[in-house]
Order: C-alpha cells, then structure tokens, then sequence
C-alpha cells in the first residue's frame, strides 16, 4: 500500500516559539495557522508540532495534564480543529507530538494515585520500594535518582526517567495501554496525520531490584540504560498499540524517536512483518570527537566536533541497513540539540552543502524551524535561563577548572537544547515580528537572519531550502538506490540511480580546496552550495562547497 508519508518532507515546529498571535510572548496556534502561507511556499509537505496538550510546561509541554484539551497558552480546541483544516487545505500533513511514557505529575490520574492508596490509578504509576528505602541506584535523564519519595508519605517512591514532576506510566498494566491507545485515536479521529511517539524506547523496565553494577563506592545514581531503554517488551506493547491504530487508521504516519537504538533495533521497530512503526528518529547519527575536550572540568556541556569518519559510516549504515525495510529520517538537529549553524557548520556555505548531503539521501527528512534561515542558537546570559541543574553542575565545574562563568555559558550556549528553541524571526520589526511583548525565552540572538529579508533574496539560504526541497521531491531522490564513493575523508560523496537516471552529491568537508575525478558521466548542475568547478570530468570544490550533479 502507498502512503502519504512514503514522500513526506517534515518540518518540525515548536509551537512555543513559531509565532505568537495574541502577544502575551508565547507562540500558539493561530500564530502557526497565520504561518501556513510561509510553510507553503518552503515547500514540505508535514508539520509535527511538539506537545501542546494541557501541561504545567515543566518540560515546555511533554508534562501532559490533560491529553483531551489544547493547552490555554497555545489555543483552543477550535483553533485546532481549524489548523487542521488550513493545513490541509495547503497540503500540509499534521503529525502530533504523543507523550505516552509518563505523564505530568498533575495529571488527573497521578493525583489520585497519590491521594489515595487503594486508588486503581496507583497501578498507572510504578510505585515501589519500603521503609523510605530506593528500590535500585538508577539515574534520571534529567539528573539525580529515578525514585521520587511518594508524596502520600507510604514509604514507597515513584519511578520517573525524566523531571520529577514526569511519572512514568506502567505499561505492564494493560489499561494503561488500552487508555494510552484511545488518547492516540481521539486525535486521529480528529483528522491528524501522524504521531511522533516520544520516548517510546522507555516504556518497559527491568526487574526493579537490580542496582545497575558500577565501579564507585559512592552513592550517587547512574543512567542504567540496559535497564530502561529498548527491552523487548517495549515491541510487544507497542505492538498491541500500533496494530490497533494502524487497524483504523492505516495511512497515519506513526514515527518513534528511539533516541538511543541502534540500526538493528531501528530495523526491529520499522520491519513490516513487525506490525510497529513506519520510521524512527535515532540519535545515533552524531558521533563527537571526544579528543579535544579539557578533561580539567565536566565534558557535557564542551564544545565538540563532529566526527567525521564516524559520520560517514553510521550514515552509510543507516542507508544501507535499512534499504527496503523503512526510510530512515534524515534531520540535521531538533528541539532536543544545538542547532546545525552553531553546532557543526563553519559558515553558511557549509550549512547548505550539509543539508543538501543528508537530506538528498534516501529517507524522510526533518527540518527544525528556522534551520532553512541559517539560525542559531541564542546566547544565554543568566545561568536561570537555562532552567537545567546539570548546567549548574557543569558552571561550577569550569569555574573550579579556572574558566569565568561567562566562558562557560558560552559553551553551554552553543551545546545545549534550551538555545536551540529560539523565537523564529520573521522580519526587522520589535523581537523579529514573532510577539510584541517579550518572548517567553530570553537570549541574544547572534545571528542576523529573517524571513522577510531572505524571500526577498534569491541567493539566500531560505531559497536554497526552497530549491532543495523541490528536488528531493523527484523520484530519483525518494526511490533511487544509494551508494557511497570511496573518497577520501575530506568529502562526502553518493550516487543516487534509478534506472538510467544518476545523481551525484559531492560535498566537502575540508577547509581548503579539494579535487575529485567524477568522470564525464556527470555533466549537469541541479543545485549548488558555494563554488566548484568541472571541467574534463575533474570536480573542484571550494571549502565546505557541495553540488548536485546528473547525467
Ligand atoms: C523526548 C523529547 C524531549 C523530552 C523527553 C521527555 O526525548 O524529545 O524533549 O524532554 O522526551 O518527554
Ligand atoms: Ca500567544
């Protein structure tokens, strides 16, 4: 069967930041509708909206209270009903951001498992452990233990993977997934296109009277990912959940983010016979070079590069691992890392050809707001702005280290995921036309970059995305078969082909200028970063240049 999502080119809003419409500095949902002119004329075809589902924002949305309603700050019911409609009307798809690993810890459900005892939504949660004694020594994502102390004061604690204030669901009970699945098919029932499941990797969990085996004598917990992330459970509970959906809705996109899987898993998750998911979103693409890091205070929050090599091979194992099980996503950052401009790319120029290298491979690909501009991260200047104790920990670190505190903001600026969700700009006006009050988030902007300016200029990264996105949307580049050259590591260079049809994407990774014999084959130019030239078969790029060459 064909799907929609088979061609899909997703661009992913964060809806706190897109455009706020009512100026009280929060992004919403009429501000994202006012918007869909512009994400028309880019040229996706899908939007996915992280959460904006009720929430006490603890996690800017992914802390649901409330599955059932839009969340005041971003809108109404109807707002969404509209945007569904307009996108659609503009051949936009909607996909959903689906938290379904925990929930807020106001959720109506939590709140009665801890008011009280003989509540059946105690079985929702994972309560467990005695006397006020942790049942084990796992680490939270989010810092500190897993186990938070039952507020009803039973002795027991509650599991959370992420902020305290984010219980984990318990999965074992089968009414949490028969609920969890109903939530899921409400908002299908409403005309949404997809659901991104968020976390899903974590929804089972080992036997909780294991401490996760370390070397230290201290106390202090420890991210136990075999114990939490990728069991085998997590398939055969899913399973349950995307049959059932995929039964009534068999043309939604369901997209997991399996931050941590490995390419076979992501073969487990997406194979058809598996009866899963359509694609996966792992985090595994960006290997860093650990070499230069100070090893004098704690590497979190350092700048690193990416590693090349390393690069070339998880991308071309993707490719090929996954070649007629599922598409890969293609994506250079998200809401949850630095942004392309600030974390890998020297200059504009390498924004473009880095994009044209992932995004013309086979797979879907997943372009964060504001990326087609060339933005970048903001720079925090408060330590609070960053809302994250384990930024605290890091500033401390560096400070004992001999760095001043503003050089380690510096560096969490450009490493961490909070500056990476910046307002969008749209033009010259007060906060760049994204509210007239001030925006929720603070930060300097260091870059210059707007929409306004950049429609209006046709050598400008926005119409390179235009030009970019038009081309992936050729059959050659959906269904061509994939293989990488053997180059040296200062490029990075594949074939797509489609019966007699060849495309060559050559990029340069390299500082100074490169030459690559390409042979007569490759005569004409479809889309440029930077300069090259061809002559007698002989490619030279520029630094950091990359062209599209066919036959
Ligand atoms: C996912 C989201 C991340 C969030 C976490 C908890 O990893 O991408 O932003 O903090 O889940 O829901
Ligand atoms: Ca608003």
């Amino acid at each position: 069967m064909r799907h929609w999502y088979d061609q899909a080119i997703i661009y992913q809003i964060y809806p706190k930041s897109f455009q706020d419409s009512n100026n009280d500095g929060i992004g919403d949902l009429n501000g994202i509708r006012k918007r869909i002119p512009y994400l028309k004329e880019l040229g996706i075809n899908a939007v996915w909206l992280n959460p904006i589902f009720v929430s006490p924002q603890v996690d800017n949305g992914y802390d649901v209270s409330n599955y059932f309603a839009i969340d005041p700050k971003m809108g109404t019911m109807e707002d969404m009903d509209n945007l569904i409609k307009e996108m659609h009307e503009a051949g936009i798809h909607v996909i959903m951001d689906f938290v379904l690993n925990h929930t807020s810890d106001q959720h109506p459900w939590f709140q009665d498992a801890i008011k009280n005892p003989e509540s059946i939504y105690r079985d929702y949660y994972i309560f467990a452990g005695e006397n006020n004694q942790r049942p084990n020594n796992w680490g939270s994502f989010f810092g500190g233990s897993v186990w938070e102390k039952d507020p009803a004061g039973t002795g027991q604690f509650y599991f959370h993977l992420f902020d305290k204030r984010m219980p984990d669901l318990n999965w074992k009970n089968p009414e949490v997934r028969h609920a969890m699945t109903e939530i899921a098919k409400y908002w299908l029932e409403k005309g949404i296109d997809g659901l991104r499941l968020d976390a899903f990797i974590h929804i089972a969990k080992a036997d909780l009277r294991q401490n996760f085996p370390v070397n230290s004598k201290d106390e202090e917990p420890v991210i136990a990912e075999p114990f939490f992330a990728n069991l085998p459970q997590v398939q055969k509970w899913m399973r349950l959940f995307c049959e059932e959906i995929k039964q009534d809705y068999p043309d939604a996109l369901l997209l997991g983010e399996a931050a941590s899987a490995n390419v076979n898993l992501a073969v487990d998750y997406t194979n058809q016979d598996n009866h899963l998911m359509d694609s996966v979103i792992t985090f595994r693409y960006f290997t860093e070079d650990q070499s230069k890091i100070d090893p004098s205070f704690l590497s979190n929050y350092q700048p690193k590069p990416l590693d090349w090599v390393k690069f070339k091979q998880n991308q071309t194992i993707w490719q090929q691992t996954l070649s007629g099980i599922s598409k890969p996503t293609l994506y250079w950052n998200n809401h949850d890392m630095a942004r392309l401009a600030t974390r890998i790319a020297k200059n504009d120029i390498q924004a473009r050809s880095l994009a044209m290298l992932m995004y013309l491979q086979c797979g879907i690909p997943i372009i964060y707001y504001g990326e087609e501009l060339g933005m970048k991260n903001l720079q925090f200047e408060d330590i609070n702005d960053f809302k994250d104790d384990t930024v605290k920990e890091f500033v401390t670190s560096a400070e004992k280290a001999g760095k001043t505190s503003k050089e380690a903001l510096l560096m969490a600026s450009k490493t961490h995921k909070l500056p990476a969700r910046g307002p969008m700009p749209w033009d010259n006006e007060r906060n760049n036309g994204f509210t007239e009050k001030e925006p929720w988030i603070k930060g300097r902007k260091l870059d210059k970059v707007n929409v306004a300016d950049e429609i209006a200029d046709d050598s400008s990264m926005f119409n390179f995305y235009k030009k970019l996105i038009s081309l992936k949307k050729e059959q050659l580049f959906q269904e061509g078969n994939y293989y990488l050259w053997p180059t040296s590591n200062g490029s990075y260079v594949y074939e797509r082909n489609l019966k007699d049809k060849k495309a060559l994407i050559a990029v340069s990774l390299s500082q100074e200028p490169i030459e690559l014999e390409v042979g007569k084959e490759f005569s004409s130019e479809r889309l440029a970063a930077g300069e090259y030239d061809l002559t007698a078969g002989k490619l030279r790029l520029e630094p950091y240049a990359g062209v599209v060459l066919e036959n």
